[in-house]
């Protein structure tokens, strides 16, 4: 059987990373998180001291940079220059700065092909922003997984702070709604709904139901 392209895309908080794992462990595919590989930019740039709007010196920095994708004891690890860097590229520094970064088209395409490349064989849920209209347009399922904005703050602020950050609600609304606007607005691949993308709203939906409703439209879609 021909394993297919899953493809999810949506706002910060919607539950696209969580969501994806679960569905990649349900049909044996691998997850390939793309935020990651943008937060591991943003986090290269921050530890050599170098601005999101210097375009030159961020797309040499890309050029140079190694970043690589791997599991470890099932959970997908992310490293820059063989750096381990998967907590680091979680903190909120690294979210405040990443759509800057992710703007930049050097980056942006640099990112792009080792992306298409990690999906070649097929068997993968990759999530992101722009992976049904840009990366993998001829995904076999297309998903637009939404939340509303208080509901993401809210994700967002309990996980960060089970990981020990001290976070106020309001701000963080804030930073996302920022982060989802420049997002959108960019020039080069911003976040949208792909023609035919499914919409999933998780407002009211937990983990499992989200879960099940993209394996049943992989059921409607996918024909091997
Ligand atoms: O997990 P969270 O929703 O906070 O964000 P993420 O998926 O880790 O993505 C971090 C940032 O990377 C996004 O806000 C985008 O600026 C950028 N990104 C992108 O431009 N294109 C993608 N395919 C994935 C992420
Ligand atoms: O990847 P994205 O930024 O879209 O969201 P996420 O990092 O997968 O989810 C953000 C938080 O929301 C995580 O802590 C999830 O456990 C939680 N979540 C939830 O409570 N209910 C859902 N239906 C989906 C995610």
């Amino acid at each position: 059987m021909k394993a297919s392209i899953i493809a999810i895309d949506g706002p910060a908080g919607a539950g696209k990373s969580t969501v994806a794992k679960f569905v990649a462990k349900r049909l044996n595919y691998v997850y390939i998180d793309t935020g990651a590989m943008y937060r591991a930019v943003a986090w290269a740039a921050q530890d050599k001291n170098i601005s999101p709007a210097n375009e030159d010196a961020m797309a040499e920095l890309t050029r140079t940079l190694s970043i690589q994708l791997y599991y470890r004891d099932g959970q997908q690890r992310i490293t820059v220059d063989g750096r381990d860097v998967s907590e680091e590229i979680r903190t909120p520094d690294i979210s405040r700065i990443v759509s800057a970064v992710s703007a930049i088209p050097a980056v942006r395409n640099a990112l792009l092909d080792l992306q298409r490349q990690m999906a070649r064989a097929g068997g993968v849920v990759m999530d992101g922003r722009d992976i049904g209209t840009c990366v993998l347009p001829n995904a076999d399922v297309k998903i637009f997984l939404i939340a509303s904005i208080d509901e993401r703050a809210r994700r967002r602020c309990l996980e960060l702070q089970e990981k020990g950050f001290v976070t106020d609600l309001e701000q963080l609304k804030q930073e996302i709604a920022l982060r989802d606007k420049m997002d959108s607005e960019r020039e080069l691949a911003p976040l949208r709904q792909a023609d035919d993308a499914t919409l999933i709203d998780t407002s009211d939906m937990t983990i499992e139901q989200a879960v099940d409703a993209i394996i049943t439209e992989h059921e409607k879609r996918y024909r091997p």
